[in-house]
């Protein structure tokens, strides 16, 4: 056998999405790709702001000598300082460098999280819909992810995830903005996720860390502000990129925040230091911890998405799809028309559109659209929508 038993089962669970994946392509190479409209990935269309090149340009022309060498597995201490300084803003809590570091992405920051908390067989929650790559990264360390259903809005069933919470549980992951659902939990709820887990931490006897994956934080519409972590709830990590907000996923670049009041701070953040190394991350990239450290606050045009997302939404809405508008990121999760998602992006597939089904994110009956896309694809796709929903109805 050339794989593991452990690796095989992670790619048998999700060989469906391969196959979708493999269709995808296949009506591509059949109809050429401008003719397929594809919502399938969160993979940024809008390019990096101007002034990431221009930073990029700038300290490529700087001479400094070793700049490409090892560095210390956190980061460099003055990109680190640099960055808590901002996150202190955002979270209105006194961060220092040494409370945060530099990771290979939001990806890698959770990896990094969850190694450094996970005894063998602990249990990670979370709740639907989610990323799907949470059961993965849990499964990494040895640990186990427990889904919890969500409420039809998108808010976590609070008394559910009490009913699941036992000494093995290490952590409760929060990802808001949403993927997939654009959600995002208003600050009662996430304090009273807070109080829940202060509670059950008294109750259990160890501490359970509240991890809010935000790589979207900046991407929300309307004049929303996506509530702080750190003062609800002092056993909580932060975890975040540039991927999306500046469009570099590509880079790998993003970090890890620890809240400066949780307990035996020190021998946490010396775990997390020392599972960035061993991980064999050893380090996020070089140049580009020297080039956020000047791009602190910038972003793409959020705008630009927020146009996307009306367009999407006001087309939709006139064919008959019923969803709750997101008040952030690129996803849109409508409820999927007759009820079975397979069937239904399916039978977008044949429209030549391509979407995800909500069983990936752990919400059957619903799609995801990433309309992290050119405008003209939207418009295209609505034809193709329309023929999809007449199909079931
Ligand atoms: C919710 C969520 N978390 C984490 C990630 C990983 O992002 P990164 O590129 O920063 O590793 C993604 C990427 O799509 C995501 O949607």
């Amino acid at each position: 056998m050339a794989i593991s038993e452990r690796v095989r089962k992670r790619m048998e669970s999700a060989s469906w999405i391969r196959q979708m994946f493999e269709m995808g392509n296949a009506l591509k190479a059949k109809h050429g790709t401008a003719k397929v409209c594809d919502f399938s990935l969160g993979n940024p269309n809008v390019e990096p702001p101007e002034e990431f090149t221009s930073t990029l340009k700038d300290i490529l022309h700087e001479e400094i000598r070793g700049r490409h060498r090892y560095m210390p597995n956190g980061g460099y201490p003055e990109v680190r300082r640099k960055v808590a300084e901002y996150v202190s803003g955002e979270q209105g809590v006194s961060l220092k460098g040494d409370h945060l570091i530099l990771t290979c992405g939001a990806g890698g920051g959770l990896n990094v999280a969850l190694k450094t908390i996970i005894n063998p067989g602990d249990r990670v929650l979370v709740s639907t819909p989610f990323f799907m790559e949470y059961a993965s990264y849990a499964d990494n360390h040895g640990g186990v992810l427990q889904t919890v259903p969500g409420l039809k809005n998108f808010e976590p069933d609070i008394d559910a995830i009490a009913s699941r919470i036992t000494d093995k549980t290490a952590a409760l992951i929060i990802n808001s903005p949403n993927n997939p659902s654009g959600h995002v939990y208003p600050e009662d709820t996430v304090q009273a996720l807070g109080a829940l887990l202060k509670k059950k931490s008294k109750e259990t006897g160890r501490a359970i860390y509240l991890i809010s994956d935000e790589p979207y934080r900046k991407i929300v519409y309307d004049g929303m502000v996506v509530p702080p972590i750190f003062p609800l709830y002092k056993h909580s990590i932060i975890v975040s990129s540039y991927s999306k907000d500046l469009s570099i996923p590509g880079e790998r670049i993003g970090w890890l925040a620890v809240n400066p009041a949780a307990d035996d701070l020190d021998e946490l953040m010396n775990g997390i230091v020392l599972c960035n190394r061993i991980l064999g991350y050893v380090n996020a990239p070089a140049l580009m911890q020297r080039a956020i450290e000047r791009l602190q606050g910038f972003s793409v045009n959020i705008e630009l998405y927020q146009h996307k997302r009306d367009l999407l939404c006001g087309g939709l809405s006139k064919l008959g799809y019923d969803f709750i508008k997101p008040k952030g990121t690129f996803y849109l999760f409508p409820r999927a028309p007759g009820g079975d998602d397979m069937q239904f992006v399916q039978a977008l597939q044949e429209e030549l559109v391509l979407a995800v089904p909500g069983s990936g994110f752990g919400s059957p009956g619903h799609f995801r659209i990433a309309y992290c896309v050119e405008d003209e694809v939207i418009e295209t796709s609505m034809q193709g929508f329309e023929r999809a929903i007449r199909k079931v109805q």
